[in-house]
């Protein structure tokens, strides 16, 4: 039987994983989203022509794949209807389950006010709701998508949640809406949704019986999983290539070749311990030029040096057959190109990620820089240091090196 190939982040998201979807999704016949919502963003370059995306898995840009957004995300239906209006005749290349939760407006209200009473505390999410949507689908009182087939049944449930958690809703300072501005609401979302949902388990399945060829699309990355991230600094999925079976009901034997996403230095948004992060000019320079802002809420993106601890991490908890390098070219110039190796913890040298990752101080190791690999299509096109930059990589990581992105557009990428 045939298996899904899976893209997964490595590091905390932003690695480059659109991009790589996008160009892969050429040789699929379906893209499949299985967890995160409109905290995504991505950023895909075609000609010249820039696209962003959020919760429309990244091979939409591509007209022969289907593309299905699995149980395991969480859609904000108003997010995904502005999102859906920049593409032409959606009906039948766009399937989202109809057991994905909701994202309503309470979920984003909660979130928010939650992170401005956290304080000098606050996680730094993305105000989209993901954690309150995530955790009342634990909780067994989150809105599923199917659910706006009987309007009058979820009007009713919802105001039934409303009363039950109106000390939170009013501890918290946040409106609710009437009952006519309910009930309008939810008619919308469903007069635009109700089309494109289906059981996308059947679904895959029945691709998958067919021989058909599925890549799996994660969100975010391994550092921000809830499980294995730098909790509680993390996002409320499991961003592991563990959740493509539960965020779409394929079982581990359903999944193929595992490639991690992986940028040649590091950034994270948000709060949390990075402990190759770059304070100095070399941060700064990392920064611009890599474009480091957010594609979903424009903050800039702290950034640092590639960490083999935590790749190698990521790599091993993934099942990562392979890594896909990405942003080679932001190196470009630098005159030594820095690699955090180790950490040290309480006077001691490890290599691998502590709980304590708030105390580790890294441990660097420095290789030559190179002038020029933008833009390069092939290996032997790349400067010889920027090729021993590869090999340093695939050694610390225990991973081979599949693929090597020098640019954002679709094809300045090395397929080794
Ligand atoms: P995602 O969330 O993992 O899909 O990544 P984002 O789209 O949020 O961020 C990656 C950014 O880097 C986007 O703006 C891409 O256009 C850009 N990008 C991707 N690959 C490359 C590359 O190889 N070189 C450069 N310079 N930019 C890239
Ligand atoms: P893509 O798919 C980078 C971060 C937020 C915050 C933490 C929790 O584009 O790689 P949340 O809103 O999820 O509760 O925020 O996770 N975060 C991301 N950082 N890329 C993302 O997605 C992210 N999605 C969430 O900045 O630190
Ligand atoms: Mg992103």
């Amino acid at each position: 039987m045939i298996t899904a190939d899976l893209i997964v982040g490595i590091q905390w998201g932003d690695e480059g994983k659109g991009k790589m979807v996008d160009l892969l999704a050429q040789k699929y016949d379906a893209v499949a989203r299985y967890q995160g919502g409109h905290n995504a963003g991505h950023t895909i370059w075609v000609d010249g022509v820039k696209h962003a995306l959020h919760l429309i898995p990244s091979g939409i840009l591509n007209p022969n794949a289907l593309n299905i957004i699995g149980n395991g995300v969480v859609v904000c239906p108003e997010a995904i209807i502005k999102e859906m209006k920049q593409f032409e005749n959606l009906e039948g290349r766009l399937f989202i389950s109809e057991s994905a939760h909701m994202i309503l407006n309470f979920h984003i209200a909660i979130d928010q006010a939650k992170e401005r009473a956290r304080g000098d505390k606050a996680i730094g999410t993305t105000g989209r709701g993901i954690g309150p949507a995530y955790s009342e689908k634990i909780s067994r009182a989150g809105f599923r998508l199917g659910e706006l087939r009987d309007i009058t049944k979820l009007t009713t449930r919802l105001e039934e949640y409303f009363e039950q958690n109106s000390a939170i809703f009013s501890a918290l300072d946040i409106a609710l809406p009437s009952h006519d501005e309910l009930v309008k609401e939810l008619n919308e979302y469903a007069d635009k949704l109700l089309v494109f949902l289906t059981n996308t388990t059947q679904m895959i399945w029945k691709l998958l019986d067919e021989d058909k060829k599925v890549l799996l699309e994660g969100a975010q990355g391994t550092l921000l999983d809830i499980d294995h991230g730098t909790y509680p600094f993390v996002t409320s999925s499991t961003t592991i290539s563990a959740g493509a079976c539960t965020g779409l009901g394929i079982s581990p034997k359903d999944i193929g070749t595992v490639t991690g996403i992986v940028k040649a230095y590091c950034t994270r948004v948000g709060n949390g311990p990075f402990p190759s992060e770059d304070f100095g000019d070399d941060g700064i320079r990392l920064g611009e030029q890599g474009h480091e802002f957010g594609t979903t809420t424009g903050r800039k993106r702290r950034c640092g040096w590639f960490d083999a601890v935590a790749c190698k991490f990521a790599s091993r908890v993934n099942g990562c057959d392979q890594l896909s390098l990405m942003k080679l070219d932001v190196l470009d110039g630098f005159d030594e190109i820095k690699v955090c190796v180790a950490y040290e913890l309480n006077g001691e040298e490890i290599d691998y990620m502590p709980q304590d990752l708030e105390n580790v101080k890294p441990i660097y190791k420095t290789f030559k820089g190179w002038d020029k690999s933008v833009g390069a299509r092939n290996f032997n096109e790349l400067p010889k240091e920027a090729q021993d930059y590869v090999k340093v990589i695939e050694e610390l990581t225990n991973t081979k090196v599949g693929m090597i992105s020098t640019s954002p557009e679709r094809l300045d990428t090395i397929l080794l």
